[in-house]
């Protein structure tokens, strides 16, 4: 009984009791929506990131594991550094009393597969008949250790209902996985170790890190452990054992637990292949393991991050559902590391790092997790050889910033050539990679914003000013004079729908604040630590280029709202034609547009794919009165078709900002769907780690109204008509904040021995050391 496309497949209220919006349930198995599947539920500790394709295989699936920072080149011009896809070890091939166990075959009697958000575990249980007609109850389990982290551990329980089985299991570790057709490997060495641990080792080819995977199997049959009978088999980057147990009795129930590990060079305590085997020899089974991964999850995460959402069930199970994704999607573990645009959750964008990080997934970590933001941080200071070198190709001075990053060294990864044009049948060129340059100034707002929260002098000294000076060491280069001022021409600014712009206005804003941060902090340190400043000033001729970014900052052009109040979004935007955007905005698909005109006509109208002025009036929010806000919002949003996942977060916080708490709740709503929702192709290539960082802060930032402002700190929250209560943890200099907020009163509790001031609407008030502040 198969059904078609379900497009309520997706349930969130299958949790009761503790397990209240804890859960995710795909409730009709449907073999032309895997791919939503895989990545929504996908499982991830930050050092690996393991999509949730069956164990059995099917010819939509897309399986994938990847591991964080080992990224290879495929040969030849046309490729660019991406993640490769490690070695599949979770297939297990079963054959059932000689019937190959598929869904799309037999009948489906009885299905669901659940992500267990609070122990990050994913089960399926299937009661299944065979195209013969015996019938099975199969139940699988399995998790990525947030414990140990190079561990997948699955099992799987099978009881036959209608007879006697005789099972037949295939399964092992398989290298001839690639991504979409490109393989990243060598062949390694195979090998089966003492009749149990079956291992597979392999190489990338170009940027030649060593893998090495291991995999052993466990059978039990109603509590007693054996061994079936078993032949091993290798192939051409593959090593599998055919398991053939004794007949299993009608109705008892078979258990195979498989454990496999993933160890790379790439690893800081990697010695060789044999450590790594002696590390793997000593993983414990399934349930001990689960139970060291389920503590790891309720101490290190659900009860570092306590964020409570009454009211609304899907909005609670959301936010989790984030802070659950944010956590499997960051290499917490190593700073020569960064966030992919789609975490670790398939091929989408390769792996490689945007301002995605910076401006949306950072906020969650600087204020909540203070030491993951800094070690993100240092992967940016890490890489600012890669960065001048990028400046120093374009004739430019300073830290240039890849638009996609990847190594550490290797600069700009953007690939050149992207989707197809429709009218004139060639590939369309993406120029972010060449001109989107303000992730270079996002970079250097992520930077002063850590420091504002957490006022970490050590992260300043030793990587922060230096990335502060760096990139306005670039800026001023970048620069380029027309009369009696400065502009910048050429660009893509956040809105990737208008290309070779001048003076796009979030450009000219950032890159003008980047300068004078640069000159604050040059004057702050000449006062207060010469040495340092003279250290840099070596390094980056900071005497001269003071004196530049003082002469151009003053004389940079900024676009100033015009006579209806509205920021011209570049020099030609306003002048573009209007067109009607009902129809794209309502479709079901991003980019609909795209079906009918290419980018160059796109260009040439006023149409914004995301928050392009809308996220500079976020960002440096108090240069903007609220009437100029509201006016760019009314200009601006019925022009946007927010076809990116990232333009909707920034919505609903401005929206709060502006009092409209209709508009914000309707837009987290979209934007909490993106991922969550029941669009089942929304997320083929992997999740949407901006979006998911984006529900977070319209949670903290929209509606509970936290802001930084000048170094202070602002809470001024506006629940949503439907939520009764909000919870959320904020770290402030060091300070752990506990707030609640209700309809009617504002809980602040203050578990440091620091008092902690801030401005609660509008009222600056002291929070003192280890109390609790309410206000009714
Ligand atoms: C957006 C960018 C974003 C990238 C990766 C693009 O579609 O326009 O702003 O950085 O996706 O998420």
């Amino acid at each position: 009984m198969l059904l078609k496309n379900d497009i309520q497949a997706l349930k969130y209220d299958k949790g009761t009791g503790e397990l209240n919006n804890w859960l995710i349930t795909e409730t009709r198995f449907n073999p032309e929506t895997l791919g939503k599947v895989e990545a929504v539920f996908s499982l991830g500790n930050g050092y690996m990131g393991l999509r949730s394709a069956t164990e059995e295989r099917y010819s939509k699936e897309v399986r994938g594991n990847f591991v964080a920072g080992t990224f290879n080149k495929f040969l030849g011009d046309k490729e660019v550094t991406e993640l490769p896809n490690a070695a599949d070890m979770t297939e297990m091939a079963l054959t059932l009393n000689g019937e190959t166990f598929q869904l799309t075959d037999g009948e489906i009697l009885d299905f669901d597969r659940t992500l267990n958000l609070k122990d990050a575990e994913l089960s399926r249980q299937i009661h299944w008949r065979s195209p013969s007609g015996d019938e099975y109850k199969l139940f699988f389990t399995r998790f990525v250790s947030l414990d140990n982290k190079h561990i997948i551990a699955q099992k799987v329980a099978i009881t036959p209902l209608s007879r006697d089985l005789t099972l037949k299991l295939n399964s092992g570790i398989n290298g001839q996985i690639t991504n979409t057709g490109t393989q990243h490997f060598k062949e390694g060495v195979l090998r089966l170790y003492d009749q149990k641990i079956m291992k597979l080792e392999a190489h990338t080819t170009e940027s030649n890190i060593d893998f090495a995977h291991f995999t052993r199997h466990e059978f039990t049959l109603e509590n007693d452990t054996f061994t079936p009978k078993n032949t091993i088999f290798m192939d051409r980057r593959k090593i599998f054992t055919t398991f053939e147990p004794e007949t299993i009795k009608k109705n008892e129930t078979i258990t195979i637990e498989k454990i496999s590990g993933v160890y790379t060079s790439r690893d800081r305590d990697w010695e060789n292949v044999d450590t790594a085997l002696a590390s793997f020899a000593t993983v414990p089974n399934y349930d001990t393991l689960f139970q060291a991964h389920r503590k790891a999850w309720r101490t290190n995460i659900w009860e570092q991050y306590p964020i409570q959402i009454e009211g609304v069930d899907f909005d609670q199970l959301a936010i989790r559902f984030a802070v659950y994704h944010l956590t499997g999607m960051t290499p917490a573990h190593d700073n020569r590391m960064n966030i992919g645009a789609k975490g670790l959750s398939g091929e989408g964008y390769k792996g490689h790092a945007f301002w995605d990080t910076e401006i949306f997934v950072l906020p969650f970590f600087t204020t909540s997790n203070p030491k993951i933001a800094r070690q993100l941080l240092e992967y940016r200071f890490l890489s600012i050889p890669g960065a001048v070198r990028k400046a120093a190709e374009n004739n430019y001075e300073g830290a240039m910033f890849p638009w996609e990053s990847a190594w550490l060294e290797d600069g700009e990864v953007t690939p050149v050539w992207g989707a197809a044009d429709i009218i004139t049948g060639e590939p369309t060129k993406i120029w972010s990679g060449f001109i989107e340059q303000h992730i270079t100034a996002d970079i250097a707002f992520a930077v002063w914003q850590y420091y504002q929260f957490t006022g970490d002098q050590d992260f300043m000294e030793k990587h922060g000013y230096e990335l502060l000076f760096a990139t306005a060491v670039f800026w001023q280069s970048r620069l380029e004079e027309n009369s009696d001022h400065y502009e910048i021409t050429g660009v893509v600014g956040p809105d990737e729908y208008k290309e070779h712009v001048d003076n796009n206005a979030f450009t000219n804003y950032m890159a003008h604040w980047n300068l004078e941060k640069a000159i604050h902090y040059y004057d702050l340190l000449l006062q207060e630590n010469p040495a340092l400043l003279e250290a840099l000033s070596s390094k980056w001729d900071l005497r001269t280029n003071y004196r530049k970014w003082q002469e151009k900052s003053s004389k940079l052009y900024l676009p100033q709202p015009n006579s209806e109040l509205v920021i011209p979004q570049d020099d030609t935007y306003l002048s573009k034609k209007i067109i009607d955007l009902t129809p794209y905005k309502e479709a079901s698909q991003v980019g609909a547009l795209f079906l009918e005109y290419n980018l160059d006509q796109v260009n040439d109208m006023q149409i914004t794919k995301q928050a392009d002025v809308m996220i500079l009036l976020y960002l440096l929010e108090n240069e903007f009165s609220p009437e100029v806000k509201q006016a760019n919002w009314d200009y601006y949003e019925p022009k946007t078709l927010h076809d990116s996942s990232l333009s909707r977060a920034t919505h609903s916080i401005l929206a709060s900002d502006l009092g409209d708490k209709e508009l914000a709740y309707s837009m987290f709503e979209k934007a909490s769907r993106i991922d969550l929702g029941q669009n089942m192709k929304s997320s083929d290539p992997g999740i949407h780690s901006a979006s998911i960082g984006g529900i977070w802060q319209v949670v903290v930032n929209g509606f509970g109204g936290v802001r930084m402002l000048d170094g202070k700190l602002y809470l001024h929250p506006h629940l949503p008509e439907k939520w009764t209560a909000l919870q959320f943890p904020i770290y402030w200099k060091g300070s752990r904040l506990l707030i609640n907020v209700t309809k009617d009163t504002i809980k602040i509790t203050n578990t440091s021995n620091n008092d902690v001031q801030l401005t609660l609407n509008g009222t600056e008030i002291s929070i003192l050391a280890n109390t609790t502040f309410t206000n009714n």
